[in-house]
């Protein structure tokens, strides 16, 4: 059964470790994440942007292929399914189709809308027992072909966004979406212990999860985040081993080409960035705490 993230999330504020975020894409991407997750025993948030709904068909289509899959594959750690960046009216299709948390970004708004648009969602999602997380100071990078300057988030403007009932907060430190260009000043501590003071205690998101130096990770964790996004990382995995399985001509030995040969390397790739990163969040068995 899925769950919303406001429980894990905590819990995982509370005891120090970090929860990934991991962007799903199709069958593959779902299924490796969540055989990852469950063998590390760990909770986990199957992110999904509007790209990669799109892309799957439709709210709908994902939601039952992940209820089904979790179910099927006889999954017990928590799964959250989180809508990923999404706006106003797809948070409130989300909702509609069963999705259990829901991002709203309003950060590209100004600040009264998102505030406004923000509370209405929180209402709306709470009334269903679905978390959701909010943002302010736009995170850097592209994603589904948004891109949003990167800053570092007003603190006042995190407390006020935070006073609108949200569960998790998502804050520019100066992280940014993708691969970070080779002159990135690394994140802003600084910045995210002014946010933590305005805010007080809730779970902090850091976006961006993607090449972020583990040291920095760790330190992140320790002044306050709880979940970590990753995407571009996995995407990079899985092609990857996939263009090897070329390379090395497997698809021409026997039944090469068949789909599940294919997409097996790739398969693989991911469920072992999942472990990884769930190592680097501290997360291994915290799904006992
Ligand atoms: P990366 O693609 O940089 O890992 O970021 C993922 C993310 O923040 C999704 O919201």
């Amino acid at each position: 059964m899925l769950v919303n993230a406001k429980e894990m999330l905590e819990k995982a504020y509370e005891h120090g470790y970090g929860i990934g975020q991991f962007n799903i894409n199709n069958l593959e991407w779902t299924k490796a994440i969540l055989e990852a997750c469950q063998e590390k025993n760990t909770a986990v948030i199957l992110g999904v942007s509007e790209g990669a709904k799109k892309y799957m068909g439709g709210f709908n289509v994902v939601a039952q292929m992940v209820k089904a899959m979790d179910k099927d594959l006889g999954i017990t750690v928590p799964v959250a399914l989180h809508l990923d960046h999404g706006s106003y009216d797809a948070a409130k299709e989300a909702i509609e189709a069963g999705f259990t948390s829901v991002m709203f970004d309003g950060s590209s708004l100004p600040l009264d809308e998102n505030l406004e648009k923000t509370r209405e969602i929180v209402e709306l999602a709470h009334s269903k027992n679905i978390s959701v997380e909010a943002e302010v100071g736009g995170i850097g990078g592209e994603e589904d072909g948004v891109t949003s300057q990167g800053e570092l988030a007003n603190p006042e403007e995190c407390k006020q966004l935070v006073d609108c009932g949200i569960d998790f907060l998502a804050a520019g430190i100066g992280n940014i979406h993708g691969v970070y260009p080779k002159d990135w000043k690394g994140l802003n501590f600084d910045r995210l212990e002014e946010i933590k003071e305005a805010v007080g205690k809730i779970p902090m998101v850091l976006h961006g999860g993607t090449g972020i130096p583990e040291e920095q990770v760790k330190k992140a964790i320790e002044l306050g985040v709880s979940k970590i996004n990753i995407n571009t990382e996995c995407q990079i995995a899985f092609t990857k081993a996939t263009r090897e399985y070329f390379e090395e001509e497997k698809d021409k030995l026997s039944k090469g080409y068949d789909p599940r040969k294919v997409l097996k390397p790739g398969f693989e790739a991911i469920k072992d960035i999942v472990k990884q990163k769930v190592d680097f969040f501290d997360g291994a068995n915290s799904a006992d705490k």
